[in-house]
């Protein structure tokens, strides 16, 4: 997955695709490359390393003030991360350039028919094949670059989202999506391509989403022709007003977006809830919920679809649904899923999380699910993301842009959005009585307070990462609701510490683990007051008398487990089910800390994307 940008318009190109490109490192950051139309030529330039590292070599090589022009910034796929198989890329005439997000899964064969017909290759990439199949079609045919573009992509096997230019033709980009989000933003006289809107979103509210199959002919002063790629039907641009605005996308002031989005977490919890936990009135009103009543309580089970962070609030939601609604629930990984003939039928609820709203995997379980018939329910961050529109229905979790690699606030309001769902139809089956159905809503209510006063242990989660930052290897344990709690804490770590971690229930250490265990093991376990404490404090016994270094993510004012533990990290106190959405906080401010003071990239670490729209 990478991140694509492009311009036409009346500015100069080349800040905007620069600035563009920053703003999609997220998607991607071993490589980026600029090209610009300078009313002559095309100026391209492109290297392997991130966009800042590459600023003052692209501005010294691109030097032009063009109105034309696309940017990407990579995360390799076909190819390794190297100069050449950097993006942009020139079809063999030089006439055409090219930008893609995706992977072409027939790019061999179609290679090999074109080096028969005489073209060259300099890259290992699919893409360049891509522009080059265009430019043949092209030629052949004798036609229009967007023709050509349509021809030459019925041929391709695979996802993209593609960019590219004609220099022969330096007033229109020709865009079309499979798989990848690409959305066109609309300004006056002027048109913006990109991922998604943050490149655009301080020009111009107004943004188009192309649709898979879909592609576009954005010119100068004419404006957006779109296209079915198949059938060539003319499709009616859906021009949509954005809600997103600059601030909310830049750091605010934290030195990285991670900690930012840590800090978040009170406001977007709350944000997730606004409007739908009406505490007052002791409801709960969810439309997409609402709407699919039926659905939801004719269900034989529920099963959750995603991957990584999602995945893991899927596990969360399974402990939630199953003991609040008393609805069996099966989590699944969406790439196991997808590929596993899957008993699923009409009588299944379907929910998918995803963050990004992007995820390839995720959106392919959707796909089979839709078509085993069953109903399928998306949990979404991003609006407007494939996934939103994919679904018969959904919630989007309202957490506002996430940027930093490594999911915090994304994880927290999901497991919200699921704990509101799973109340509301545990209200509508009556497996909540009145009263504790009221004390549910009320106890919800006050966590984003309660997430505040667990960030304040900050300064003291610091301390404990400096005492364990060059350990090899970290254990995290939890039961019941915050066994997924222990599975993400060792996620976050590794992802951005590069420090190996493993979750595991916490009785399951008997069964291997514990022969891990000595004086060079930091064990991170939660044992907040509700929920198994008695049995979590034995196993904490278990790994004192094994010399284990022991972190307890315990209930404020806990006694036993501070007199058993070498520290203890308190959160406030609330009902079993809720506990995740505070015993999830030290642990990701704890990965935080430790990767800082190993000197790693927080918001971009080694060999990560923040959407993989690639299976
Ligand atoms: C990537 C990200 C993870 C995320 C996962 C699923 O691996 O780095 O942070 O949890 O994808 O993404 P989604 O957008 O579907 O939640």
């Amino acid at each position: 997955m990478c991140g694509i940008v492009g311009y036409i318009g009346h500015r100069e190109a080349y800040p905007i695709i620069l600035k563009g490109l920053k703003r999609l490192e997220y998607r991607g950051y071993d490589s980026a490359g600029i090209a610009i139309y300078d009313g002559n030529d095309i100026k391209l330039s492109k290297t392997k390393g991130k966009v800042a590292d590459l600023e003052e070599r692209l501005e010294k090589e691109i030097s032009t003030n063009g109105t034309l022009g696309i940017g990407h910034t990579r995360w390799a796929t076909h190819g390794v991360p190297n100069d050449v198989n950097s993006h942009p890329h020139y079809s063999n005439s030089g006439d055409l350039v090219i930008i893609h997000n995706g992977i072409i899964e027939n790019y061999e064969s179609l290679k090999k028919e074109l080096i028969k017909r005489g073209y060259t290759f300099k890259s290992d990439t699919d893409t360049e094949v891509l522009v080059n199949l265009i430019e043949d079609v092209k030629k052949k045919e004798n036609i229009k670059l967007g023709k050509a573009v349509q021809i030459a992509l019925n041929q391709v096997v695979g996802a993209y989202a593609i960019a590219v230019f004609d220099k022969n033709k330096p007033n229109e980009i020709v865009v079309a999506r499979l798989g990848s989000p690409l959305a066109i933003g609309v300004g006056k006289d002027e048109f913006f391509i990109a991922s998604d809107a943050s490149p655009f979103i301080e020009y111009t509210k107004n943004a188009i989403y192309l649709e898979d199959e879909e592609m576009a002919i954005v010119r100068r002063h004419k404006g957006v022709k779109i296209r079915k790629i198949k059938d060539d039907s003319l499709v009616a641009p859906y021009i949509q007003e954005l809600q997103l605005n600059l601030e909310q996308i830049e750091k605010g002031g934290y030195d990285h977006f991670m900690l930012k989005e840590i800090y978040e977490q009170p406001r977007a919890i709350l944000d997730t809830f606004r409007g739908r936990l009406l505490s007052n009135e002791g409801i709960i009103k969810m439309a997409g919920v609402e709407d699919n009543m039926k659905k939801f309580l004719n269900a034989n089970r529920i099963v959750v679809v995603a991957c990584g962070t999602s995945w893991h609030a899927g596990l969360v939601s399974e402990y939630i649904f199953e003991n609040l609604a008393r609805i069996p629930v099966e989590v699944e990984y969406a790439s196991e899923f997808r590929y596993r003939n899957p008993v699923i039928n009409e009588n299944d609820v379907v929910i998918a999380i995803s963050q990004s709203g992007e995820t390839a995997d995720t959106l392919a379980a959707i796909k089979l699910a839709k078509s085993k018939g069953a109903f399928v329910f998306g949990v979404c961050n991003v609006v407007g993301s494939s996934i939103a529109r994919e679904t018969h229905a959904g919630a989007y979790t309202h957490a506002g842009p996430e940027i930093g690699v490594a999911s915090t606030k994304a994880f927290t309001t999901q497991i919200t959005v699921l704990t509101l769902i799973a109340l509301r139809l545990a209200r509508a089956k009556g497996t909540l009585s009145s009263s504790d159905y009221r004390h549910h809503l009320i106890e919800l209510e006050l966590i984003p307070d309660k997430v505040k006063i667990a960030l304040e242990s900050d300064a003291y989660v610091k301390t404990i990462a400096d005492i364990y930052k060059n350990a090899k290897n970290f254990l995290y344990l939890g039961r019941g609701y915050n066994f997924p709690v222990a599975l993400e804490g060792a996620l976050k770590l590794k992802e951005i510490s590069y420090i190996h971690a493993e979750g595991y229930p916490a009785a399951e250490m008997k069964h291997g683990p514990i022969a891990l265990i000595d004086e060079n093991m930091p064990i991170v376990v939660i044992a907040t007051k509700k929920g198994h404490y008695e049995k979590v404090v034995s196993n904490i016994q278990e790994i004192k008398s094994r010399s284990g270094k022991i972190i307890g993510i315990v209930t404020a004012g806990d006694e036993q487990v501070k007199n058993l533990a070498d520290h203890v990290i308190e959160v406030p106190e609330t009902i079993e089910c809720l506990t995740p959405l505070l015993t999830t906080i030290p642990l990701q401010l704890l990965s935080y800390h430790i990767a800082l003071m190993l000197g790693r990239n927080v918001d971009q670490p080694r060999n990560l994307a923040k959407a993989v729209t690639v299976e």
